[in-house]
Parts: structure tokens; sequence; C-alpha cells
């Protein structure tokens, strides 16, 4: 996007693949293959995919995590969103994703429901993101917008904090909405002061991410769902290009 004569660039895409696998469980079997989509999605030309492993392997189970870092070139950005458990780290320093994105789970949980608790897992965090950049694998720590819980990502040596937009993307009233995306705008501009990247992502849509494009430093968007559904009538690719060209 041009302003003023001035280059400023684009939000980044991330493209979440979760949902293929989601679908794929509906059914049992080989198909949808969140592989195939991982790897349209990295030819479209978006700047990174992810996928969340479940602890339970409800979805995403491990021989995509392993396909899809092979599908990927070599110099593609692959993010894994894991619970904070030995097991999945294990799994991180096998598979060496670009980047590992600590997310909280719940046994009963369809999805992320909700920041990581940072304070409580404070030890745990610092543990895992030394374990991590010791294999070059960046960390990502998948909180709410909220001014403590980003300070004490940072002290954890966290890379990067990803905004829950949950709330922000359930809120129905117009008095919600800016009071989300207020709080979103708050956090973003304290974290760039602190100097930590800033990505954001959760029930994002083509309808309503284009205010989350005006928050201070946010680098880059994790969407799934909206994506994976309108590729349902327009393909994959262009679902993504769609996405691409609001971010622009
Ligand atoms: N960010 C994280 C950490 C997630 O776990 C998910 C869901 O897998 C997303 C972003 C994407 O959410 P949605 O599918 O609602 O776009």
């Amino acid at each position: 996007m041009a302003m003023g004569g001035v280059q400023i660039p684009r939000t980044l895409l991330c493209v979440n693949v979760t949902q293929v696998a989601v679908l794929r469980t509906a059914r049992g079997g080989e198909r949808p293959d969140p592989v195939e989509a991982a790897r349209i999605c990295a030819k479209t030309g978006c700047n990174s995919v992810a996928i969340r492993l479940h602890t339970d392997r409800r979805h995403v189970q491990d021989r995509d995590v392993v396909a899809i870092r092979k599908a990927i070139p070599e110099n593609g950005k692959f993010y894994v969103e894991m619970a904070l458990t030995d097991e999945m780290m294990d799994i991180a320093k096998t598979v060496r994703p670009s980047r590992v994105t600590i997310v909280p789970e719940q046994k009963e949980d369809m999805t992320s429901q909700g920041g990581l608790d940072v304070r409580k897992n404070m030890a745990a965090i610092k543990k895992a993101v030394e374990l991590l950049h010791d294999q070059d694998i960046q960390v990502s720590l998948f909180i709410e917008p909220d001014i403590e819980t980003i300070d004490l990502s940072k002290e954890c040596g966290a890379d990067v904090v990803e905004f829950h937009t949950g709330a922000y993307s359930s809120a129905v009233e117009g008095t919600a909405i800016d009071r989300e995306i207020d709080r979103i705008y708050r956090a973003s501009a304290h974290a760039a002061d602190i100097r930590i990247q800033i990505n954001a992502g959760y029930g994002l849509n083509y309808g309503n991410v284009a205010p989350l494009l005006h928050a201070r430093e946010l680098l880059e968007l994790n969407i799934g769902q909206a994506i994976i559904s309108r590729a349902d009538s327009v393909g994959l690719s262009t679902a993504v290009e769609e996405m691409m060209a609001i971010l622009d």
C-alpha cells in the first residue's frame, strides 16, 4: 500500500489449515488433506502456514505436521500451534517448524478458548522458550491483548505475541466491538513500545478484519476458518488471494 509516497508494507497473512483436518475428521479417511491445502496456500504467496496439533490428536495428526514441513519450501514459514507439554516440545524438536505458538488447551475445547495464562505457567514457558531457541525455533505466545500479559511474555523471552481476537470477532454490538478494538490498539501500541512482535488471530474473516489493519505494528494475521470456508465456493487459492488483497 502506498500512502503519501511512502511504501507501507501490507499486513502479512498466515493461513491456518487446521479446519481442513477438522473436515477430514467429520468423515474419517484421508480427504480433505491439510497437507495439500498447506501446499496450495504456500504456493499462492501467503507469508506462512499454521496448523494446530492437539495433545489428543483430535484432528491434526503427527504425520500431517511432518508432511507439511516437507511440503513447504526450505525458506517457507511454517508455524505449529501446540500446548505446553514435554511431548509437544519433543515433536517441535523433531519437526523443526519455523515457529511454535504455545496455546492453552482444555480437554473439552473444540479449539483455543481464551489466551494462555502466562503468569501461572511462567517457569514452564521460560524453559520451553530456551529449549526451542536452542533449536532455532521462534516462539510465539497466544495471549489476550492485555498489557500485563504482554510484559510477562517479553520477560519469558518470547519472540512474538499473538493476540487472541476471539472477544473482538464474537462481539455483536457496536459498543462491544469498539471496546475490543480499542483493547487491541492499546495492547499493540504497548507491545510495539517494548519491542515484541505482534500477530493476531481467531475468528477473523473477510468482513471484520479491516479495523485491525490500523493496529500499530501488527505484523501478521492468522486466519483459518474464514478462508477454508470461502474456499468451498471459490477455491483455496482464490480465497487466500482475496484475503491478501484486503490486507494489502
Ligand atoms: N491462532 C491460533 C493460535 C489458533 O489456534 C487458531 C485456530 O486454530 C487460529 C489463530 C485461527 O482461528 P480461525 O480458524 O478462527 O481463523
